[in-house]
């Protein structure tokens, strides 16, 4: 009992925990002036001649592209608001809304958090949105934020249906404006129509963070979520030396949490370089999520089905694998594979390291292909697969 209570008095080092959760948006964001910079330029023309625009934000794994677009709009609408023009945003993530009605119910409910959540056609939906942005005479940017997700699965017709809304309604004309959030280039992926749309979006590209912006990310949230002091010198510089293999803000800023905690639970009033290596130890960076991310949805079963063959042993046969492959693909209404491309997308999914095969030793199996996961725990991947897939 003691120590839960224990855990439970304030704490002695952490000042503002929650700064350090992925939804903080601090206000200054080191290392991405030069970006704001380009979004803030891009769309002067919304404030000042009433029109809208487009922009594609590309960039891996932790560089910063949501917080940068959340920044982004609460200074674009505070810049409105000085100019006489009402600016609102809205913040989709794609991942998480996985299909157009969800990504437009999501953009309705800002406007009427009592919208039904069901009931409605897309066509109605939109209809619905335009009634909004003419009684409120407001100016929208629609984030979709990790985009890639809706348009692999949906198609672009929805991105084009808010291009559209303001070429049919004169009414309507430079009122709404997008902002796509992807980590890979999303071109590819946006079929003729809406291509010629986008031909002219403006693309930024955010690169990897390197060393210097790392530790300065970690300084900030240093002084704003410990007591004056508690960290000591070097943590920032550890912590950045050892995320800058990835370039991976997020990476930086759980191990800075994670150094405080292991500091915390063993009694100690500062955090040192120790502490963070007990928390390196711990937390791993999730390089396997961008990889995973380029999945297509067939992929994606057949690693969710390793790894749950995997979770209580070293290795699976081959035949294993399609079963629970074709059982999982029921399970989600999909119809599986063929025998030939099930076998052709598993070598490609081992050239690209996310599985490795082995032939078996002539033994009672007979030679038969082994499959295993080498280098992550395959409960991470069951809850990210999980969490992708089921939902
Ligand atoms: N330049 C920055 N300054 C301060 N914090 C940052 C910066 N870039 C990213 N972060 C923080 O790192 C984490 C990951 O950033 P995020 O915007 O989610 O990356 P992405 O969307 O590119 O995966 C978030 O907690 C975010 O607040
Ligand atoms: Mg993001």
């Amino acid at each position: 009992m003691k120590t839960a209570l224990d855990a439970l008095k304030k704490s002695n080092i952490f000042k503002d925990q929650s700064i350090l959760s992925f939804d903080y948006v601090p206000e200054e964001l080191p290392g991405r002036e030069k970006e704001i910079d380009s979004l803030a330029r891009l769309f002067r023309p919304v404030i000042y001649n009433r029109m809208s625009q487009t922009a594609l934000i590309t960039g891996p794994v932790g560089s910063g592209k949501t917080a940068v677009v959340k920044r982004f709009c609460q200074i674009l609408e505070d810049a409105g608001l000085e100019n006489r023009r009402r600016i609102e945003s809205v913040h989709v993530n794609c991942r998480n809304r996985k299909s157009e009605s969800m990504v437009l119910l999501s953009i309705l409910t800002h406007f009427d958090q009592r919208f039904p959540d069901r009931g409605f056609s897309i066509p109605e939906m939109i209809e619905i949105l335009k009634k909004h942005l003419k009684r409120k005479e407001c100016h929208l940017v629609i984030v979709l934020d990790e985009v890639d997700v809706l348009l692999k699965r949906s198609g672009s017709d929805l991105v084009y249906a808010f291009t559209r809304v303001q070429e049919e309604d004169p009414e309507l004309l430079g009122s709404i404006s997008l902002i796509l959030v992807s980590q890979k280039g999303v071109v590819q992926l946006l079929d003729r129509a809406s291509l010629s749309t986008f031909k002219r979006t403006n693309v930024i590209e955010f690169g990897k963070y390197d060393r210097d912006v790392l530790k300065a990310i970690v300084d900030q949230r240093i002084e704003l979520a410990f007591y004056h002091g508690i960290v000591e010198e070097g943590v920032s510089d550890l912590i950045a030396e050892m995320a800058e293999e990835y370039g991976d803000a997020r990476f930086a800023i759980e191990l800075l949490e994670k150094s405080g905690m292991v500091a915390e639970e063993q009694g100690s009033s500062t955090v040192g370089p120790e502490h963070t290596r007990w928390a390196k130890a711990e937390v791993k960076p999730f390089v396997f999520e961008e990889t995973i991310h380029q999945l297509n949805v067939h992929e994606q079963i057949m690693l969710l089905a390793a790894s749950r063959l995997l979770k209580n042993s070293a290795y699976c046969s081959t035949g294993e694998l399609e079963l629970e492959y074709q059982a999982l693909c029921e399970q989600i209404s999909r119809k599986p594979l063929g025998h030939t491309q099930f076998w052709q997308y598993m070598k490609e999914m081992d050239a690209f390291g996310l599985i490795s095969t082995k032939r078996s030793g002539k033994g009672t199996v007979g030679n038969t292909t082994l499959i295993t996961i080498r280098d992550v725990p395959v409960a991470e991947l069951i809850e990210y697969l999980e969490r992708t897939l089921l939902h």
